[in-house]
């Protein structure tokens, strides 16, 4: 995607420790650490599974991107060679292998340990913002992208590739709304149950440009997606 003007204000680049930005995340020592090894190990299955809609979505990123919920860096792969990475990952068991991917790939990293609830970026300052699999987990998926749209530029570009609810109806509907209660309690507060294609419709972006995919992975209740771009 081409930059427009106006020119983007400069991201802050300010550093502060995790532990003093930590805010309003449910910290769990266990359920983190099984997390982190869980995206690290299965990082590259799931990629596979979605990586022809996030080649789509996340096409021709600029140098600077912010990112929700990096994780452990699973949307490295997507940036541009010399890329600085905004990473809003208030998780602090992610942090780790999210500096070793950024290392590897040569990404100019800079975590800030915030809920995308309150991203700490200024206002109209960010040229992309991306996420992929953190909609379905965030507190409250409404205020996390008025925060994407807040800290875009006008013009600027959202980029996800997000699970979300099957047809109200079908087998993998009753998987996911059955699954529920032990799907959040190990993917810390994940929801299968959520229509996210209309939360990004309906959150005020200029434009929204998505589609609907279905994966074939043992994972029922997480095998309806959504990818696409969201113009603010
Ligand atoms: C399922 S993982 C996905 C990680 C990565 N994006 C990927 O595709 O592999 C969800 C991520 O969202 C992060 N997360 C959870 N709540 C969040 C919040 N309120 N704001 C930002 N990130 C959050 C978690 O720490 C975790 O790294």
């Amino acid at each position: 995607m081409t930059t427009r003007a106006p020119q983007p204000a400069p991201l802050t680049t300010t550093r502060t420790r995790a532990s003093e930005e930590v805010v309003e995340f449910d910290e769990h020592p266990a359920r983190g650490r099984f997390n982190s090894a869980f995206f690290w190990v299965m990082g590259g299955y799931i990629d596979w599974h979605m990586h022809t809609h996030k080649d789509t979505a996340f096409a021709d990123l600029p140098r600077t991107v912010v990112e929700l919920g990096a994780g452990v860096g699973a949307n490295m792969r997507y940036l541009p060679v010399g890329a600085r990475l905004i990473a809003i990952e208030p998780n602090p068991y992610m942090h780790t292998r999210l500096r070793r991917a950024a290392r590897s790939r040569g990404v100019d990293l800079e975590i800030r340990s915030v809920v995308g609830e309150r991203i700490d970026v200024p206002d109209g300052s960010a040229d992309a913002v991306i996420s992929s699999l953190v909609l379905c987990t965030v507190s409250d998926p409404g205020a996390v992208l008025a925060e994407v749209r807040r800290v875009l530029r006008p013009g600027g570009r959202f980029s996800f590739a997000e699970h979300v609810a099957a047809r109200p109806g079908t087998p993998t509907r009753w998987t996911q709304r059955i699954l529920r209660r032990p799907w959040a309690w190990i993917f810390e507060g994940c929801s299968c149950e959520r229509d996210l294609a209309r939360a990004i419709q309906s959150a005020g972006f200029t434009t929204v440009d998505l589609s609907h995919y279905r994966i074939r992975s043992p994972l029922l209740p997480f095998n309806t997606h959504i990818a696409g771009t969201a113009i603010a």
